[in-house]
């Protein structure tokens, strides 16, 4: 049967914020070194920045990219960091069992980003876990004091005259988390989490905090941890953080092409748990998310390398190098369509991670650089996905999942430019079926498809590979049609699309 939904202009969700569009950047395997960074490589420029990446990472269309960490946060020295390279300390890093030379630092993050171009914006997370509120403030002094004290003309002296202009702050990573480096029990980061934001407004009232949230919505303390930091921090930090990372379970593809169920269900009881701590302070603040890592990764090969031990203070190992097919890439396209549903409240999130690691972005040491399966999506949705988020309610055809019950076969969003030009974005579930859709459009100016593009494979475990780099496209769908205001196309199984219309 067919699956419908009705678009009017009247009814919308919010506004994207383009940072909705973020992604991540940490010292862990080959994301840094090797990754965007390699001197030797026939494309670095002067800086030893990857020109084949950078041109990846701006077709991506990344705004705002979190760094440094992640687990690496909590046992990072920034001032490790900074300073003449040939200077800078080799360190242990106890996240991942490395060793880091801190080739790659502050100035180099900096210097990334600038030349990625406008859209980029900095993320910066300070330590929480190993060190305190006196080395956040002396971190954003190095960085965004203009000069004329001890850390700002340090900075100056390191050649960088012009301050970083780091505006959002996360306030530690993933401090619910037993792995975490100093990890810490609400109550105990709630209070550390308050006083370093009261002090970093103390030198920029302006700047914009993210406060922990937990690991994942099925971590053992979820709900009570966000009450508890927030019951502390409510009046300090602009958004509370979430992470979710998604495989298939004991080979239950069916739950997993539902995964953005639980993404959706975690957003909305963050959203109910945030709101109840307001109502219980008479606030009329509202706290916002930062979805600040979401992604597909099988966490589970990662556990096994993990507890064989093998890893032994490597430089830029190959660490949790997952290569996407396109299955992956549908489920990672339905979690943009989630964080897209949330607009009104999601107004940051940073796909993890950006090069080489759980990444869109693959690199070869010394050779080239492609685009995984999930590069798609991403792409697709950071560039069409801009203006207002319209409420769309399905009426779908379901499935039956072990782990969430009966589910929609069809999951969609639908975005409206300025220009009053509309994107549907739609996923169908179904692993054998194609899904007819019908979408009704009321009070929009719009007579004509521009584009219907479909990212699905007879094979849905195709990937693109070193040897094999384009295997999978998006391609054109036939059909797809409008007529007397009524949108009509046909969903290959197992398909990510995105239908322009104007
Ligand atoms: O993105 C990989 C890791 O996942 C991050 O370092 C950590 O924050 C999370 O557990």
């Amino acid at each position: 049967s067919t699956a419908r939904f009705t678009l009017d202009p009247a009814f919308t969700i919010g506004e994207v914020n383009p940072r909705v569009f973020g992604s991540f950047v940490e010292h862990l395997g080959r994301c840094v070194y090797t990754g965007i960074f390699e001197p030797d490589h026939p494309t670095a420029d002067k800086e030893g920045l990857r020109q084949d990446v950078l041109d990846l990472v701006r077709e991506l269309g990344v705004t705002a990219i979190r760094y440094p960490g992640g687990n690496f946060v909590s046992g990072y020295k920034w001032e490790d960091s900074v300073g003449p390279a040939q200077d800078r300390p080799r360190r242990l890093d106890l996240a991942w069992r490395s060793t880091e030379t801190n080739r790659f630092g502050l100035s180099e993050y900096i210097a990334f980003l600038r030349k990625i171009g406008p859209q980029a914006e900095p993320m910066m997370a300070v330590n929480l876990g190993t060190r305190g509120v006196a080395e956040a403030l002396e971190l954003q002094e190095y960085a965004n004091h203009p000069s004329g004290t001890a850390l700002s003309d340090l900075r100056v002296t390191h050649g960088d005259e012009e301050p970083f202009g780091i505006r959002l702050w996360c306030l530690g990573n993933e401090m619910d988390g037993p792995w975490q480096t100093g990890h810490k029990t609400a109550q105990e980061y709630g209070r550390l989490a308050a006083e370093s934001a009261r002090a970093m407004r103390q030198i920029d009232p302006g700047v914009e905090l993210v406060v922990c949230g937990s690991s994942s919505q099925s971590m053992p303390t979820f709900a009570e941890w966000e009450a508890t930091v927030l019951a502390e921090t409510y009046d300090l930090v602009d958004y509370i953080s979430l992470h979710a990372y998604y495989q298939p379970e004991d080979g239950d593809v069916d739950s997993f092409l539902a995964s953005a169920v639980d993404m959706e269900s975690f957003i909305e009881n963050v959203v109910a748990t945030a709101d109840h701590v307001g109502a219980r302070l008479k606030s009329k603040k509202k706290i916002n998310l930062s979805f600040d890592e979401w992604n597909v990764w099988y966490i589970s090969k990662w556990h096994e390398i993990e507890n064989s031990g093998a890893r032994d203070w490597a430089e830029a190992p190959r660490l949790l190098e997952d290569n996407y097919s396109v299955l992956d890439a549908v489920v990672f396209g339905s979690l943009l369509i989630a964080l897209l549903r949330h607009a009104d409240r999601v107004t940051v999130a940073c796909l993890a991670q950006l090069v080489n690691v759980i990444a869109p972005i693959m690199t070869e040491p010394g050779g080239p650089a492609w685009r995984q399966t999930t590069f798609f999506p991403f792409a697709q949705a950071a560039r069409h996905g801009r203006g207002r988020v319209l409420d769309v309610r399905v009426d779908s055809p379901t499935y039956e999942t072990k782990k969430y019950g009966e589910t929609d076969l069809l999951h969609a969003t639908a975005v409206r430019a300025e220009d009053g030009t509309v994107t549907v974005f739609a996923v169908n579930r179904s692993r054998t079926e194609a899904l007819p859709l019908e979408v009704a459009l009321n009070g929009l100016d719009l007579s004509s498809v521009v584009e219907h593009t479909v990212l699905a494979d007879a094979d849905p475990d195709a990937r693109n590979t070193l040897a094999e780099p384009e295997r999978v496209l998006p391609h054109p769908a036939e059909g797809t049609a409008l007529t007397d205001g009524t949108l009509t196309a046909t969903l290959e199984p197992l398909s990510w699309n995105v239908v322009r219309l104007a």
